[in-house]
């Protein structure tokens, strides 16, 4: 097998992993967001968002952040952004405006916004560090920006198990494929910190991995659609695939989730 030189080899998100136009990515982000949305909302709330906002939300996915920033926090508007806009599309809500534009290229977004957020996307796109510091700029003075990614919690002393093969070759062949890379995410206070925000903060939560859950069937229909890239890595091969998402299933289930590490920082302004 060839090492890993550290470049992408398989194009970007979208394109050899993930991609929008196969059968059942959209349910796929759903299911992520099932587990997470309850937590980004309430984060997103005390933070002060609310009536008034103007919001940007990058790499929204289907736009349940988008939707229930309109619907529950009652924002002014949101920007939903992202490069297949097709899941943002097939929902239209009053207030939600919809743009198919890659945030890595030029003047992808125009205009400045309260709050920017952005959930599960930097992770997967090399040009995090220089994507941090534009976000930092659409924000209005007094503007917050939220990120949030996953954080791996499977270390070098966890029992090797179906589940941490898996995600171990998960994690390796994304980094291979399309540049997914989640050693990052714990340096984002300091990436925002050094964009010139304030007040900077974060913290983790971990869904449990029960058998059944959205965050159990969201790994599976992963690891289901990245399985060429995992068996690619030599960590794990189609059986050792099948193998973990049995494990998941199972009662005899006993690991940990990735992460979502949710950072924060404030644009000095009026109210920062
Ligand atoms: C894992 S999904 C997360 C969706 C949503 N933020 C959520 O948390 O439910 C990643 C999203 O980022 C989008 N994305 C990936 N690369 C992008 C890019 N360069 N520009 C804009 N959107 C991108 C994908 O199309 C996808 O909708």
């Amino acid at each position: 097998m060839e090492r890993f030189d550290g470049s992408p080899s398989g194009g970007r998100y979208g394109e050899a992993v993930f991609r929008p136009e196969q059968a059942g990515e959209g349910e796929r982000i759903d299911f992520g967001a099932l587990a997470y949305d309850d937590v980004t909302l309430a984060r997103l709330r005390a933070l002060g968002v609310g009536p008034g906002w103007r919001c940007l939300d990058v790499g929204a996915g289907t736009g349940t952040v988008s939707r229930r920033l309109l619907d529950e926090a009652g924002v002014a508007g949101v920007l939903a952004v992202d490069r297949d806009v097709r899941f943002l599309a097939e929902r239209p809500v009053p207030g939600l405006d919809v743009r198919e534009a890659d945030i890595t290229a030029p003047d992808a977004v125009p205009g400045r916004f309260r709050l920017v957020h952005a959930r599960f996307v930097l992770m997967h796109l090399p040009e995090r560090e220089r994507l941090i510091a534009e976000l930092a700029e659409r924000l209005e003075p007094g503007g917050v920006l939220v990120l949030s990614d996953a954080v791996d919690l499977t270390g070098e002393r966890t029992p090797g198990t179906p589940y941490s093969t898996a995600m171990r070759a998960m994690w390796e062949g994304l980094r291979a494929t399309i540049g997914t890379d989640v050693s990052w995410v714990p340096s984002y206070p300091r990436l925002l910190r050094e964009a010139g925000l304030v007040r900077v903060g974060a913290e983790v939560h971990v869904p449990p991995l029960l058998p059944g859950s959205p965050i159990s069937r969201f790994w599976a229909d992963t690891w289901e659609r990245s399985r060429a890239a995992m068996t690619a890595t030599g960590l794990v091969d189609d059986a050792g695939v099948d193998a973990a998402v049995r494990y998941l299933e199972s009662e005899e289930c006993a690991a940990l989730s990735a992460g979502m590490l949710t950072a924060w920082g404030w644009k000095p302004g009026p109210d920062a």
